[in-house]
């Protein structure tokens, strides 16, 4: 405890009050993720990638998620489902497909064949250099499109700042599939305010940690009728200023017991939300983050939100190497649930882990995502190089080599809930989403 409380004393006369959250900001705390285990019923199967399906051949797919309607119930449109996905050339090294990932979009009657589409937009008209994650709505004959523009569209160089966009175009469908017409004007809707979101300045200052401001997932609560975004980022404030608090760790006997180890302090992941004002999706409204990760994990991704017996749970995925020092996790679906969309949230399973991958396979699927009736779609990492040697992606970063390898969809899992308990049902096929 020795190191934990020369950080406090340090920095509680001299830094602003960064890292606060606000007064029903939950911590997941050190305790509760140092309980994480992996068992059966939250352990995904051994799956035999060379076996699946590429569904969309030429091109790695990753991050993957439905249309839904206002409501978040997966949206048919005269009997077809939709999904988005980040989707990069799979003749380009591992590494580099988050630097040109463009949204594809793909149809389907049964919810288990895709059929490409094409781009989302059409082509070079989204903001940012490349497009990351979000979410999609269908209101009425439009679609809201909620993306991450990475980057700034123009710049030479590559960068990675990271904002929250929307577009919303014309539907239409027929007989032979789905396609988006009229584009409306790609607005900025949310940046990081560097008081409860760290900016990428802050970002900047002081060695290592991370940066995320990303992923906004469309969220209506049904108790109020209020509509909000979702999103991935990070506690406000540079590293140097943050101070630890030892309700980042847990109980009393528990950091008695377990000391922190000052490198903790570049994990600072959060789950923000803000809410829409009068239905207006460009008119956003900045609110605390509903759980802050400090000093425990530096990446909640893709936060979403599921109601179930008037309860919320709230979903995220994180990776191995995003944990703080002295804490160590899978590559997993997390979660929390709540009696209330803001504020209460306790960790799912004790520890907060639902899904991960098996241990001899421990970057087999990520990113993974809850529907409404507990379907949980992934994707999986490719078992083959595609047009890639061995040499090639033994270039790059370890990171890269395995853990950000772009693939296919996994085969969907059916999960079952029981107040704060969840179990892996069983596995269905490759991308279904009923
Ligand atoms: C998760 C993720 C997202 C991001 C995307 C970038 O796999 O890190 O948070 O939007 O990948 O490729």
């Amino acid at each position: 405890f020795a190191l934990a409380t020369s950080i406090v004393a340090s920095s509680i006369a001299t830094l602003p009050a960064f890292a606060q959250g606000g007064d029903l900001t939950v911590n997941w705390t050190r305790e509760e993720a140092s309980k994480i285990e992996l068992n059966q019923d939250n352990t995904l199967p051994y799956t035999d990638i060379s076996k699946l399906e590429k569904f969309a051949p030429g091109y790695h797919v990753w991050d993957t998620w439905p249309l839904t309607d206002r409501d978040g119930n997966i949206a048919s449109i005269k009997g077809w489902k939709v999904i988005f996905a980040l989707t990069a050339p799979n003749d380009v090294l591992p590494g580099k497909v988050h630097d040109i990932a463009t949204i594809r979009y793909f149809y389907s009657k049964n919810g288990k064949d895709w059929t490409l589409g094409g781009e989302l937009f059409p082509h070079g008209s989204a903001l940012g250099q490349r497009q990351w994650a979000g979410s999609a709505m269908l209101d009425g004959d439009k679609i809201h499109a909620f993306y991450t523009a990475t980057g700034r569209e123009g710049q030479a160089q590559l960068t990675y700042e990271q904002r929250i966009a929307t577009a919303e175009a014309k539907v239409v469908a027929d007989k032979n599939g789905v396609h988006f017409e009229n584009w409306g004007a790609h607005h900025i809707i949310l940046e990081p305010d560097g008081k409860y979101y760290q900016t990428k300045e802050q970002a900047q200052q002081g060695e290592g940690g991370g940066y995320a401001f990303r992923d906004p997932m469309w969220f209506k609560d049904p108790q109020t009728g209020k509509e909000y975004l979702l999103f991935e980022g990070n506690s406000g404030g540079a590293v140097g200023e943050r101070q630890f608090k030892p309700e980042y760790a847990g109980s009393t006997e528990y950091l008695q017991q377990h000391p922190v180890p000052a490198g903790a302090v570049h994990a600072n992941g959060n789950i923000g939300i803000a809410e829409v004002i009068n239905g207006d999706v460009t008119n956003l409204k900045m609110l605390p983050p509903l759980i802050e990760a400090n000093y425990v994990n530096e990446e909640l991704e893709r936060p979403h939100i599921v109601v179930k017996d008037k309860k919320y749970y709230l979903f995220t995925d994180s990776h191995i190497n995003k944990y703080a020092e002295g804490l160590q996790g899978p590559d997993a679906l997390y979660g929390f649930v709540s009696d209330t969309l803001i504020g209460g949230y306790q960790p799912l399973n004790g520890s907060g882990l639902v899904l991960a991958n098996p241990l001899e396979n421990p970057y087999q699927a990520y990113s993974w995502l809850v529907t409404p009736s507990l379907n949980v779609v992934g994707f999986a990492h490719f078992g083959d190089l595609g047009n890639l040697s061995i040499g090639d992606v033994g270039n790059q970063s370890p990171e890269y080599q395995f853990s950000h390898f772009g693939g296919t969809l996994a085969p969907t899992v059916q999960l079952s809930i029981r107040d704060n308990t969840t179990k892996l049902e069983k596995t269905l096929p490759q991308g279904w989403i009923k």
